[in-house]
């Protein structure tokens, strides 16, 4: 009897460890701020909607110039753009509300995220940009 309560312990042990150890899947912090601020309209695998949002995927803006891009979170967008043979010409909202970090932050994200393979960008450059406003 003392037998099957010590290896029922050592069980529920070793099980309770394990579990406590389970990875827990936690957003990047970019990817948090995509979620917030511009999954609603550039949808959560970057497609966009069609004649309303650009996608973020296969997009020059995305993956190119990154003054350019920096540049679209500071200042919005707001001129008659085409990507993919698509054209686009919907208001882009500004987002200069965010801190060079978490721009720097989300665009590594979608720079990094849906086939896109471009580098990261940093705080630094986010702060360069908006000082030479
Ligand atoms: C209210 C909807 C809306 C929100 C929110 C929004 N966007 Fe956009 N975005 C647009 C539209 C519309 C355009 C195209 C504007 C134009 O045609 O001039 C655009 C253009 C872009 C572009 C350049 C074109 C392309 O598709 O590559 C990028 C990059 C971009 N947005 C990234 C973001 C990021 C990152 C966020 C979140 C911080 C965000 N957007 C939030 C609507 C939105």
């Amino acid at each position: 009897m003392r037998i099957v309560v010590v290896v029922s312990l050592c069980f529920l042990t070793v099980t309770s460890f394990a579990q406590t150890k389970k990875p827990v899947a936690k957003p990047s912090p970019g990817q948090q701020i995509y979620e917030q601020y511009c999954l609603t309209c550039h949808q959560a695998d970057g497609s966009g909607v069609p004649n309303l949002n650009p996608p973020l995927k296969q997009s020059e803006w995305v993956s190119g110039d990154k003054t350019r891009l920096i540049n679209v979170i500071l200042k919005g967008l707001q001129e008659p753009i085409e990507i993919n043979g698509e054209t686009f010409d919907n208001v882009m909202p500004a987002h200069d509300f965010l801190s060079d970090k978490e721009i720097s932050d989300v665009l590594t994200f979608i720079r990094s995220s849906f086939g896109n393979k471009a580098d990261a960008i940093s705080a630094e450059e986010v702060k360069k940009v908006r000082s030479a406003k």
